[in-house]
């Protein structure tokens, strides 16, 4: 989310979703221009990158990433191309101000599941004027759309259908202007009409989806099992290190192994057991605290004394059901009210969409912050299992999970996740990178954090250092602060090469990185515009400890060069100009999606989908998005026939919706002679 603010936050001041609250100070590269730089790759040229320019001749040798090598015709699998390498075969897409999904000729984009549409329960008609009940939102698809998987039907016993499956749905956060008939019901700051706030709250979460192709038109199957909405208020299981840990006490959950609900779910990614890991990424803004001061916990989170919806003044739930969003200390011991709830939100939800029945589970082993997302690594027979997720906010970091057990196909689940080591990554300004381990049983670790104790870490006096497991990972973004990990760009998606098993990540755009603060792998200073990053493990090992790393392509206006070696090897014109790479994923093929949340000004118009070969980085617009919207979320069926791509938070659209109700949706996009999407 990056665009859009609504009139809630006329009450609460929250204005920011994204606060600059790392103050760690870490700037372990910061002498760009050095001249012990060894290699570089850099944007030249395009509107507002003059500052990169100055660094664009001190490149030398180049380590890195084998794609940069000019290897030929290695024979990739997939659906072909010339040279080995994936085909981009469309027609480029235009920048584009219609207030309609763009796709290229011989394509058909069609909405789908969009905001309201009723899935399970009593199938409560949508009613367009905003007046479905709390309830009836509990029975119908969330709104704002954001990251989405399609999973077979028949995955689980090994089959790869393309006409029946389940699309699994993330609700990223609420238009509240447009949810109700007239806007949110507010009275001197307070929520005094608590069947709005239900409706909120179950406009939030996942849904999921069963959906079949029939005569060759995709629809819900009405009455499935498998149909189910997940909310902000439903039950959830504390699992890992936290679970049980007494920062994780509440009201609800004396014993803290449970919560409920899931909030601001951005990404999300499936795990090789075909499960779903949604991602809880902005949900700080959903929590107050009056305390003073702060516990670290929060504190290092931005969680203030407002909160976005004012969810926290309703009344008239059962067991605390509104009031757990105020965080601050009211009773005489934590079991008696909610100022740990804020401590059981942050973390990736594991969702088993082909058990209905099932409670999600949050896996408080791979950290907490605030999670874009998370990419696996292909599983591989009896080695660990591997995850990357990015934090989303200025000056944060990426982390990688690896498992403490091995992966076996037969019996793998989520229990993986729970035992293991998680790691923050240090970009070093040679190409390298090293993967640090936030864990006291790691001597590196214990060592640093010992130094740190007394000292001021950001904002944060550390005076106390982590008792236990639970209190890093509660602490991930400290922990990692006292590492000296490399702040990034705002992290959003990963996604992994399936011909190479290149990591790639979205940096969207830091404009408040000053000069004395960019490092190699986050060079601009004031960085509006974005980049994209990729690195291999070292020894083609994903539980590597160290790797190799480059930049993929800087994004930008006509003209943007990014510079390898010197040379330019990505030239952005109008077909490929973007801003704000967001949403990230690689098809079947090989083929890479570059999604956009940025300036929908001139000269990039509305954002859009973009698709890329990472071998040679030629760079197509392929779809571009409705007016206001953010493009976010793509999936597809294993024939890669069917795409589904998100629409979220459109200013007015789909057709139909001029009476101030837009609908964020999933977007059915097929080629009209049935061929693969983008080859
Ligand atoms: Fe929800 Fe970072 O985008
Ligand atoms: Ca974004
Ligand atoms: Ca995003």
């Amino acid at each position: 989310m990056d665009q859009k603010h609504y009139s809630i936050e006329h009450i609460t001041g929250d204005h920011e979703h994204e606060p600059v609250v790392n103050h760690s100070g870490n700037r372990p590269f910061q002498s760009v221009l050095s001249a012990r730089m060894e290699r570089r790759t850099v944007m030249k040229g395009g509107v507002g990158a003059a500052l990169a320019s100055l660094m664009g001749l001190s490149a030398l040798g180049l380590a890195g990433c084998s794609s940069d090598d000019d290897d030929d015709d290695s024979g990739q699998p997939g659906d072909g191309g010339s040279g080995g390498s994936v085909s981009l075969g469309f027609e480029a897409v235009m920048p584009s101000t219609a207030n309609e999904v763009v796709v290229p000729a011989g394509y058909t984009a069609t909405v789908f599941l969009p905001w309201g549409t009723p899935i399970t329960g009593g199938y409560p008609e949508f009613q367009p004027d905003g007046t479905n009940t709390g309830a009836q939102q509990e029975e119908q698809v969330g709104m704002h759309h954001d990251g989405m998987t399609f999973y077979p039907i028949d995955v689980k016993s090994g089959g790869n259908s393309s006409e029946e499956g389940l699309l699994v749905i993330n609700h990223e956060y609420i238009d509240i202007d447009a949810l109700h008939q007239n806007g949110p019901t507010v009275d001197a700051g307070v929520r005094t009409v608590t069947d709005e706030v239900r409706k909120e709250i179950a406009a939030h979460g996942v849904s999921v989806c069963h959906i079949k192709k029939t005569d060759g038109v995709w629809d819900l199957v009405f009455g499935s099992e498998y149909n189910r909405r997940i909310t902000g208020a439903t039950e959830m299981d504390i699992r890992g290190p936290l679970r049980g840990h007494d920062k994780l006490v509440t009201a609800f959950s004396n014993d803290a192994t449970a919560t409920r609900g899931t909030l601001n779910n951005c990404s999300m990614g499936p795990t090789p057991w075909n499960t779903y890991l949604a991602a809880e990424e902005n949900w700080h803004g959903y929590f107050k605290n009056d305390d003073t001061p702060l516990p670290r916990e929060h504190a290092r989170h931005g969680i203030g004394t407002g909160t976005r919806y004012a969810w926290e003044t309703a009344t008239g739930g059962t067991n605390g059901e509104y009031e757990r969003f105020n965080a601050t200390s009211i009773e005489v011991s934590a079991d008696l009210d909610y100022r740990h709830e804020p401590n059981t939100y942050g973390y990736m939800v594991e969702i088993d969409p082909f058990a209905p029945e099932s409670r999600p589970q949050k896996r408080t082993a791979l950290g907490r912050f605030g999670h874009e997302g998370v990419i696996f690594a292909p599983a591989t027979e009896g080695e660990p299992v591997v995850c990357y997720s990015g934090d989303d906010s200025r000056f944060e970091y990426i982390y990688k999970f690896v498992s403490a057990q091995p992966y076996r196909a037969d019996t793998a689940s989520g229990d993986l996740l729970d035992e293991g080591t998680l790691y923050v990554a240090r970009f070093n300004e040679d190409g390298t990178g090293d993967w640090l381990a936030l864990s006291l049983d790691d001597a590196d670790f214990v060592s640093a954090m010992n130094a740190a104790v007394g000292t001021q870490v950001g904002d944060i006096q550390f005076d106390t250092p982590f008792a236990d497991q639970g209190e890093v990972l509660l602490n991930t973004r400290l922990a990692a602060d006292i590492m000296g990990a490399t702040p990034m760009d705002r992290p959003e998606w990963g996604a992994v090469d399936p011909n190479t098993g290149e990591v790639y990540f979205t940096l969207t755009n830091n404009t408040e990185r000053t000069e004395d603060q960019v490092n190699a792998a986050n060079p601009n200073a004031d960085n509006a515009t974005g980049h994209i990053i990729r690195w291999s493990e070292d020894g083609g090992d994903y539980a590597a400890t160290s790797f190799q790393w480059d930049i993929f392509v800087f994004a930008g206006a006509v003209g943007t060069e990014t510079v390898v070696d010197g040379e330019a090897v990505v030239t952005l014109d109008e077909s490929n100009i973007f801003n704000s790479p967001d949403g990230l994923w690689f098809d079947g093929s090989g083929r890479l999606w570059i999604q956009t949340d940025g300036s929908d000004a001139a000269p990039y118009q509305n954002n859009m989908m973009l698709a890329a070969n990472p071998e040679t980085r030629e760079i197509k617009r392929f779809f571009v998005g409705p007016v206001g919207c953010e493009v976010t979320g793509v999936t597809s069926t294993p024939d890669q026939t069917s795409m589904f791509v998100g629409i979220q938070h459109p200013d007015n659209w789909p057709a139909g919706s001029a009476d101030g109700h837009p609908r964020s949706s999933a977007v059915l996009v097929t080629k009209d002679d049935g061929g693969v999407i983008g080859a």
